[in-house]
């Protein structure tokens, strides 16, 4: 019985709900030779996500998934692109300069049918070294399903649009991201780059962008005229940045990534390398508890930096000091700690930007074991981020460290930067079979 149970959580048929989410990382060095697919030392979690020997995700069930990656060189180039069924979708590109980093991330959430394939392949031209370590994992790879197309999850909303061309916004305006991927429930207008809220609902947000040659990235993301934050990136050669939240939304609400005028921001695209991506998601009823006390709730947070940190001390939990998004209640502002009362698998990511010309080394902990990490250094503001999915357990923790490192975190009120974001993807409890 015993046994059964155990099988049946594995599998995922806990509650009825379709399972597949896994988050791969390099806990050593690698080495990843050009044109080839990067297979990852390290799965940090693996719940029915089936990957064969040759580094490529099989759907097993069709669906909507959400998939990010991330790299973070320390000495040379890392350049990875996503394909599906060996169509290119969307890029990570990495470079370390004069020894400034910064951090390269995308997502993008698309339909999928059994028998697709999904995975990273490194660019065509160079091979590189990829930095990892037990306990420095910054290169990831998280996959998930959202939807499952089997179950009767009402009318998702999903969308993934990208950059095919170089934009110049230097006096202000909105990003108007024109390659569509995925835009279910048609809120996505890639005419305007307004995403409106065709229902109401609690919706999930990933930017990533990468800049022209010399130009910055100072991008802010919109809430119809609310101010919600920010992504940074400025390096002599390309930079990196990028941000999330999770925001209630009502039906006609809008979703706009604007450029900040005044500052010279010039982002870069091709047909053949989109790093620039606007994501949304709506947590569905498939994200709940099905039954007792949380039936029906979504388990769902955003925290956020709107002032610096850390100025003189060492070794701390952020401390975010304005939430977004508490859906369950489970996020202390006093701590830092999200506390799961659902058990299942969640999706967490996190963003930072570092004061200027100081280090930033932040680690994301699930009950006191490190999970992964994201690391800046050099003599501007260095942007960092990374993501995971965990299985957590009625109880389970999970938190954003500080490493011992004088870290030094940037934010003011209309310049936010630092974010801490999770939401439950599947409530998984064998417990409750039992009964069944
Ligand atoms: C947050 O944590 C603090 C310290 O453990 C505790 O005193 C407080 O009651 C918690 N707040 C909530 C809302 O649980």
């Amino acid at each position: 019985m015993l046994l059964w149970i155990f099988c049946a959580a594995y599998f995922g048929v806990a509650y009825g709900q379709d399972v597949s989410v896994f988050t791969k990382g390099f806990d050593n060095d690698g080495h990843v030779t050009k044109g080839t697919i990067v297979t990852y030392s390290k799965d940090i979690t693996n719940f029915n996500a089936k990957f064969t020997n040759d580094g490529k995700f099989h759907v097993q069930v069709p669906g909507i998934y959400v998939f990010q990656f991330y790299a973070l060189s320390y000495t040379y180039r890392n350049s990875m692109k996503l394909y599906r069924n060996g169509m290119y979708l969307v890029s990570i590109y990495d470079d370390e300069e004069h020894k400034n980093t910064d951090a390269a991330g995308n997502t993008v959430i698309l339909q999928l049918e059994t028998g697709d394939t999904v995975y990273i392949q490194a660019t065509n031209q160079f091979s590189f070294p990829v930095f990892g370590r037990a306990a420095e994992i910054y290169s990831t790879f998280t996959g998930g399903l959202i939807f499952s197309g089997r179950s009767s999850a009402s009318n998702p909303v999903a969308m993934t649009a990208g950059l095919t061309h170089d934009v110049s916004l230097p006096n202000g305006g909105t990003v108007v991201f024109n390659k569509v991927f995925t835009n279910l429930g048609n809120g996505y207008d890639s005419t305007t780059g307004y995403f409106v809220a065709p229902t109401d609902g609690v919706f999930l947000i990933h930017y990533f962008a990468r800049s022209q040659s010399g130009h910055v990235i100072f991008l802010d993301l919109y809430k119809n005229t609310r101010y919600i934050n920010s992504a940074w990136g400025q390096l002599t050669h390309q930079a990196n940045a990028g941000n999330s939240a999770i925001l209630d939304m009502r039906t006609g609400d809008t979703l706009s990534i604007r450029s900040r005028s005044g500052d010279p921001v010039a982002l870069y695209g091709r047909p053949d390398a989109v790093y620039c991506t606007f994501s949304i998601m709506k947590l569905s009823e498939q994200n709940t508890a099905p039954s007792g006390l949380h039936a029906n709730q979504i388990q769902a947070f955003s925290a956020v930096l709107t002032k610096k940190q850390n100025e003189g001390r060492h070794t701390t939990k952020v401390v975010w000091d304005k939430l977004y998004s508490n859906h369950g209640g489970n996020f202390n502002m006093s701590t830092g700690i999200f506390t799961a009362s659902v058990p299942g698998v969640y999706i967490f990511s996190y963003h930072a930007l570092s004061q200027e010309g100081q280090p930033m080394w932040l680690e994301l902990y699930h009950n006191y074991v490190y999970v992964n990490s994201l690391y800046g250094r050099g003599h501007l503001f260095s942007y960092g981020s990374n993501s995971a999915a965990l299985k957590l357990a009625l109880g389970d923790i999970v938190y954003i460290d500080m490493k011992n490192h004088n870290t030094r975190l940037f934010g003011a009120a209309d310049e936010i930067y630092g974010s801490f974001s999770g939401y439950l993807l599947v409530p998984m409890d064998g417990t409750s079979i039992a009964g069944r």
